[in-house]
């Protein structure tokens, strides 16, 4: 029982959180950098103009990476990453999204950021959007709803691909499509925002921002849209390897009545499995017909549009996990926090200080499950425990939490490979401290390096390493054998 000898062990990021520079060098601004700072009781706001007199907007610093990636690399390097997942930031090479010609500064600045990675023989795992739609395109066009915005992220696509084709042979499409399905998705993952004024990126009106027929027509732009990048990529570089990325929730029914598992089969069906089947087996699931009548959606399918999505399936599936969380009929049930979705309390499980359900066992679950539907190589892309890190009188920061949590869930990504499913790697989620997503804080931590600023934006920007540096070097050096 042994992670295979080249497993990819590594870490992960994307653009908007760490690297900062939001204006510089030809860069316009993407959606996130509308989306102001809140806290666990406080949603983000997304501004319709950026407002620096009223708000703090965490994307446009972050932690400076822009600047310090050399530093950082080296960082990932001293810990033997084999694997370093970033995200390239749309708008540092088409900072409007609909222009003819990248941006050299921008496709300079990536490429010297995967010669780095090279250097180190780290594999760069690049996204191609992680919630960094140009804002010009969700202010024209309707951002994925418009189905033109297909093509703008097809010539963006081909661009990244024909320049950095003998620098990155793994990339992502969409990081965690399937939260479009969700009111929070539709501003950060589908560029739909408010005509004007502000608008909090979480709400309780389920439709306030976008109707569910405008989120799943975007979904359905954004398969259009990765199955087009697949058959590019594949033009261009054979060797390259394109995969989804999934927001992994595993729900399960919290009492045995039958219509509490049906609820939670439903649920693991919606949220995952609809976007899964679509990138990996190229058709919509059986259910969707139901879902779509129930939810009053009515797609807008082109001629073509399904033999594009057969064709354009990947090749790998990839996923966050970071959580479990359970599905109940009875409405006096109160919910729990989460990432992106949300579900009812499990009464043997603690949660994060944001309320995030920790359940290492549900990723054991979530692995057999996917990979017994699909059989395709999976691999591991965000998880890790966003904490309060405190100096301790060494002047160290001690993250015995954060080791407890990876290594519980190391263990569980072994005995997965032992039920014999094909993991190939896991890329922990912040593996510098970097801006959180859903509130946009700074001291809600995943890093194995601390990063010197606070909430308020304050700090050096200092790197320093933290406990569980050492421990997750450990870790690569012994293949996941010294936990
Ligand atoms: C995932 C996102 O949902 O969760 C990341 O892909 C995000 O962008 C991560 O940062 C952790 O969430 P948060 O809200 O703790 O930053």
């Amino acid at each position: 029982m042994k992670f295979p000898e080249n497993f990819l062990w590594g870490g992960a990021t994307a653009a908007n959180q760490c690297e900062g520079g939001y204006n510089l060098d030809g860069k316009l601004p993407s959606v996130a950098d509308h989306i102001s700072k809140g806290d666990v009781n406080t949603p983000r706001t997304f501004t319709y103009d950026i407002d620096t007199d009223n708000f703090e907007y965490p994307s446009h610093e972050a932690i400076d990476f822009y600047h310090r990636y050399k530093e950082d690399i080296k960082l990932f390097a001293e810990m033997g990453f084999k694997v370093f997942r970033l995200s390239i930031n749309w708008t540092r090479i088409f900072p409007k999204g609909d222009e003819s010609e990248p941006n050299q500064a921008g496709l300079d600045f990536y490429r010297s950021v995967f010669e780095e990675c090279k250097k180190y023989g780290i594999e760069p795992l690049v996204t191609l959007s992680h919630y960094e739609t140009p804002i010009h395109l969700a202010k024209t066009y309707g951002g994925w709803t418009n189905r033109q915005v297909i093509d703008f992220f097809g010539h963006y696509a081909r661009t990244v691909f024909n320049e950095y084709k003998d620098l990155v042979k793994y990339w992502l499409t969409f990081n965690e499509i399937n939260i479009l399905a969700s009111q929070f998705g539709a501003i950060m993952g589908g560029g739909i925002i408010p005509e004007a004024g502000n608008s909090p990126i979480f709400n309780s009106d389920e439709e306030s921002v976008a109707s569910k027929n405008q989120r799943f027509q975007a979904l359905h732009h954004q398969f259009l849209a990765s199955a087009n990048a697949v058959l590019d990529a594949k033009k261009i570089n054979p060797e390259m390897q394109v995969g989804c990325m999934i927001a992994g929730n595993e729900t399960y029914p919290l009492t045995c009545h039958p219509n509490d598992v049906l609820k939670a089969q439903q649920s693991i069906y919606e949220a995952n499995f609809y976007c899964g089947d679509v990138q990996v087996r190229g058709e919509y699931p059986p259910f969707a017909k139901r879902m779509w009548q129930e939810n009053d959606i009515e797609l807008d399918i082109h001629a073509g549009d399904l033999e594009l999505l057969k064709a354009g399936t990947v090749s790998f599936y990839t996923f966050s996990y970071y959580m479990s969380s359970t599905a109940s009929t009875d409405p006096s049930q109160s919910a729990s926090a989460g990432n992106m979705m949300f579900g009812i309390k499990n009464p043997y499980l603690e949660s994060s200080d944001w309320g995030w359900q920790i359940d290492p066992v549900g990723l054991r679950v979530y692995l057999n499950e996917v990979y017994n539907r699909y059989r395709v190589p999976l691999m591991i892309v965000e998880n890790g425990l966003g904490a309060h890190d405190e100096f301790a009188e060494d002047g160290k920061i001690h993250d015995s939490y954060r080791i407890d949590y990876m290594k519980q869930h190391i263990e569980q990504m072994k005995l997965a490979i032992a039920d014999g499913v094909d993991l190939i790697g896991y890329t922990s989620w912040g593996c510098i401290d970097l801006v959180s997503a859903s509130t946009g804080e700074m001291k809600k931590r995943y890093g194995f390096i601390y990063v010197d600023k606070d909430n308020e934006g304050y700090g050096t920007l200092d790197r320093s390493k933290k406990d569980s540096f050492d421990w997750y070097k450990e870790v690569i050096a012994s293949n996941g054998e010294k936990l």
